[in-house]
């Protein structure tokens, strides 16, 4: 893990916040890097899910909502960990992350178990005195109840269908930790999936199979990835039933997303609060009911450690080490850099000019600086898929060498014919 961090801070991946302030305690900067690879992840998620279905529709809804949400889905009263606080360094703690009854900090005696509320509190209004205080949302699907039938009425969608967002979520982690596993900003790739009650356990297996099948394809060793059930004393004050996927991080098994059973608690927790009907009506059965939701909510800062951790490899190649992210290519931060074999000659303006062609089609990278070989890694080192090296060659046939990461083998052919052969690999629909 220090290694893995050290280089995404060392590349431009992920830096501390405000590092040259000391640094805020949960809070990330997604560098050029980082915020490449993370994007690629929302928009597969996108893509999957939304682009390329027909029952599932997006929303991105605001952050901040009228508090009155917050109480009707009984955030308010429930959203708490539970705490101790060490008498003598008074440090805090979630009990559940406690492995002995006293301080892991200073040995001390601790307090007993408190409720703390997770919530981020804010305040809406130019006036101190009359302002609304209300919070900063600690998860994105609220919206989407919330809008529940302006979206069925403006999209004329019919049960069964879906509402999907990605967006930022906010909470006051008592102990954020585990690089960005647990932070306090972070975002969520979130689907209300709304069916009937006796379709239920039906869509939640069809859901288990398609989020599966999504981390596979991101890459994820099949190995390091299981199904957690909550047992019932445990769930949620919203779940009928959740599972986890986890996936093994080097510190070991954590959360990577959750799929839950909400019942009707959402729509009629916020129908009851507001006193507007959200039930849905079917014309064809002539028969009102509300929608039982099936919740897949997913982290796309989980997603992307998990990403990172699976690429991080060290090899050895003829006696010397290589350090080669082995992202996806669909996720990887640059898909191509273009690498002329010496400045002089005319060839650095031929992969100049080559580069500002291949950029419009995906994110490249030009690189003039040192030897091939190093250069080359500098490459496998954030993840490159491919490397276009310009020679003395191309000046005579116009051919360049293509080098794949992971083979490293090396393919000639006709620099017009780079774009067509790259742009497949590094799509989303582009089965690895
Ligand atoms: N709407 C349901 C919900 O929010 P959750 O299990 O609390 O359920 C869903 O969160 C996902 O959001 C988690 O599986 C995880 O990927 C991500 N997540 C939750 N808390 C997080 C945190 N503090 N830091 C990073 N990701 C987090």
């Amino acid at each position: 893990m220090d290694k893995l961090v050290s280089l995404c801070k060392r590349k431009g991946f992920i830096f501390q916040s405000s590092a040259i302030y000391g640094g805020v305690n949960g809070c990330w900067d997604f560098g050029p890097l980082g915020v490449e690879l993370k994007r690629n992840l929302k928009d597969d998620w996108w893509y999957n899910f939304v682009q390329i279905r027909d029952d599932i529709v997006g929303l991105d809804a605001s952050i901040i909502m009228h508090p009155d949400v917050w109480k009707a889905s009984g955030h308010v009263d429930a959203f708490h960990d539970v705490v101790v606080d060490c008498t003598e360094c008074k440090h805090r703690f979630r009990e559940d992350h406690l492995e002995a009854d006293k301080c892991p900090d200073c040995g001390g005696k601790l307090t007993e178990p408190m409720q703390f509320n997770s919530m981020l509190k804010t305040q809406l209004g130019v006036n101190e005195a009359t302002a609304m205080e209300t919070y900063l949302r600690p998860e994105t699907c609220q919206s989407i109840f919330v809008n529940f039938k302006e979206v069925y009425s403006s999209c004329r969608t019919k049960v069964p269908f879906g509402i999907a967002q990605v967006g930022k979520a906010f909470r006051n982690e008592v102990n954020p930790r585990n690089f960005i596993f647990r932070s306090r900003e972070f975002e969520q790739m979130e689907i209300e999936f709304f069916c009937k009650e006796e379709d239920e356990e039906e869509w939640f297996e069809k859901w288990q199979a398609e989020i599966w099948s999504w981390y596979l394809r991101l890459g994820l060793p099949e190995e390091k990835m299981r199904w957690f059930e909550h047992p019932k004393e445990a769930l949620a004050h919203y779940s009928k039933r959740t599972v986890d996927v986890e996936y093994n991080f080097p510190f070991g098994w954590g959360e990577l997303q959750g799929l839950a059973n909400r019942g009707t608690f959402d729509l009629k927790a916020h129908s009851e609060a507001s006193g507007k009907d959200l039930s849905f009506f079917d014309q064809q059965a002539n028969e009102r009911f509300v929608p039982t939701v099936l919740e897949p909510s997913a982290g796309a800062d989980r997603a992307t450690l998990a990403v990172l951790c699976a690429a991080y490899t060290e090899e050895e190649v003829k006696g010397e080490q290589r350090i080669v992210m082995k992202l996806a290519p669909k996720l990887a931060p640059t898909k191509a850099a273009i690498l002329p074999l010496v400045k002089k000659d005319g060839i650095a303006d031929i992969a100049k000019d080559l580069e500002k062609k291949l950029r419009r089609k995906f994110t490249t990278y030009y690189d003039q600086a040192g030897a091939i070989g190093r250069r080359y890694r500098r490459q496998d080192e954030v993840g490159t898929p491919f490397c276009i090296c310009v020679d003395y060659d191309t000046k005579e046939d116009n051919t360049v060498t293509v080098r794949e990461r992971d083979s490293m083998e090396q393919v000639r052919m006709p620099i017009d014919e780079v774009a067509a052969y790259i742009e497949p690999k590094v799509s989303f629909d582009h089965e690895a």
